[in-house]
């Protein structure tokens, strides 16, 4: 065990943590630190009303997602007849574009995942690096010159949204209504209910259509480049058994999954560096001599320490389970807490302190086994460009409000500011 700081220590020997109110969505990390240590596999109620394990210690938390006992079918939920549609678990509701990766289990999960990894390849990703740059320098562009920004909603939040819809091969002149749609769904947190269902349907009337359209346009042979829906259109024409609603379910969990989760890594991030002036001059330096050694770390390293994702996707026991010693029945829904797994001082040295070139980094922030994340590499590529940029040309960044008056969304899977206001000297 290392030294704690003190809000640490003393949240370890106090009582058991509220979870889910403000000060928890503000800071977590002091009720995990709590969890780890007294109750490190633990039934709550959730906001929702469901009851769910959280899993908070890091070898428990690999194992729990390894363990191909726990499904991510929902239908495997043992869910109380009075919550039935109510519960607000992803795909619980059978909608269409529910049937994606998150939500299946081999066979179905392993015959998509290979599929859709043939046609977003690494390759793929890095050859989409100056698109990458480019757009975050357009962003940029649009407020160098006024000194102040807000970069949740002028960078973190378009970057992903456009470079997404450039990789599936959305026309530019369609990528505004995604904004628009992507903006509704973060807003609104993703529940199943009202502006969001629209939004939902909305961009599902617009994939299903897309699909078609290229379906009727695609050349018989592969072109170099070709965008990720006619990768999956094609490899759906050859054999391998994808229909178009799977299509369209890929396709919504591409933005889905790459979209909110990359709005928080930079978001994240770029708090984390402002609030650690030390390791951010750090980084500069470094940037500054043209390495990019610590950049990379670096972005580990935020990802470790205060990442997008705080509770993996949904689990369900299939059959009954033994995690850190506590018994888990069938039916019983498990979260994986991947924010509490990566500060847990078992696994790594001093965990509450942001090392960017911290070694021997083996975070759970993309998850773990069979669903480890899929758009890694693109999340890494964006994550990079966009700290490297905004500290390159902006080099004297500094944070234009204060801590206490930032807000942090509370979702339940995800953590991340709602704005974030800077400001700089104004460049042209
Ligand atoms: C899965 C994190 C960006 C696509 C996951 C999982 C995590 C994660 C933790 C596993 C969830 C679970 O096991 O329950 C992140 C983080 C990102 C990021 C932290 C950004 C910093 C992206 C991007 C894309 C993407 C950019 C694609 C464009 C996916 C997909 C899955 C997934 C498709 C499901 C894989 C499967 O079930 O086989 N991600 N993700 N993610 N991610 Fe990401």
């Amino acid at each position: 065990m290392h030294d704690q700081p003190p809000a640490q220590s003393a949240a370890l020997a106090g009582p058991p943590p509220e979870l889910f109110t403000w000060e928890f969505a503000t800071d977590p990390y002091p009720a995990y630190a709590w969890l780890r240590e007294h109750a490190p596999v633990h039934k709550t109620r959730l906001p929702s009303g469901v009851e769910a394990w959280l899993v908070t210690r890091y070898a428990d938390a690999k194992q729990a997602l390894a363990d191909q006992r726990l499904s991510k079918n929902p239908a495997h939920h043992d869910e109380p007849a009075h919550a039935k549609g109510k519960t607000g678990i992803p795909g619980e509701r059978k909608a269409e574009l529910m049937t994606h990766l998150l939500n299946i289990d081999p066979p179905d999960h392993t015959r998509l995942r290979r599929l859709v990894a043939k046609a977003f390849t690494p390759r793929r990703v890095a050859e989409f690096a100056p698109r990458v740059q480019e757009l975050a320098d357009q962003l940029i562009d649009q407020f160098a010159d006024r000194g102040s920004a807000d970069l949740i909603h002028e960078f973190a939040f378009p970057l992903p949204i456009y470079a997404i819809c450039d990789l599936l091969g959305v026309p530019r002149e369609d990528q505004d209504d995604f904004r628009d749609w992507a903006g509704m769904m973060i807003r609104h947190g993703g529940g199943p209910r009202g502006g969001v269902a629209r939004s939902v349907k909305k961009m599902r009337g617009y994939l299903a259509e897309l699909i078609h359209r290229k379906r009727a346009a695609l050349p018989e042979e592969a072109t170099p480049g070709e965008d990720l829906i006619s990768g999956l259109i094609r490899a759906s024409d050859h054999g391998e058994h994808l229909t178009e609603n799977e299509a369209a379910a890929m396709a919504f969990i591409l933005l889905f999954a790459g979209f909110e989760t990359t709005v928080n890594l930079v978001g994240n991030g770029v708090y984390a560096l402002l609030t650690h002036p030390e390791q951010r001059y750090r980084l500069q330096k470094s940037l500054a001599a043209g390495e990019t050694d610590l950049l990379e770390t670096g972005v580990e390293e935020l990802l470790r320490y205060d990442g997008p994702v705080e509770l993996a996707t949904w689990r369900f026991a299939t059959e009954a389970v033994t995690i850190g010693g506590q018994h888990i029945a069938v039916g019983d829904p498990v979260l994986v807490v991947l924010a509490a797994a990566d500060r847990d001082p078992e696994r790594f040295d001093d965990p509450d302190t942001l090392d960017l070139g911290r070694r021997d980094n083996q975070h759970l922030g993309y998850g773990h086994g069979i669903h480890y994340c899929l758009g890694a590499p693109l999340a890494r590529l964006e994550g990079r460009t966009a700290l490297a940029t905004l500290l390159t040309r902006l080099p004297d960044l500094r944070l234009a409000a204060d801590s206490a008056d930032l807000r942090w969304r509370g979702g339940l899977i995800m953590r991340g500011l709602r704005t974030l206001p800077v400001s700089f000297t104004p460049t042209s």
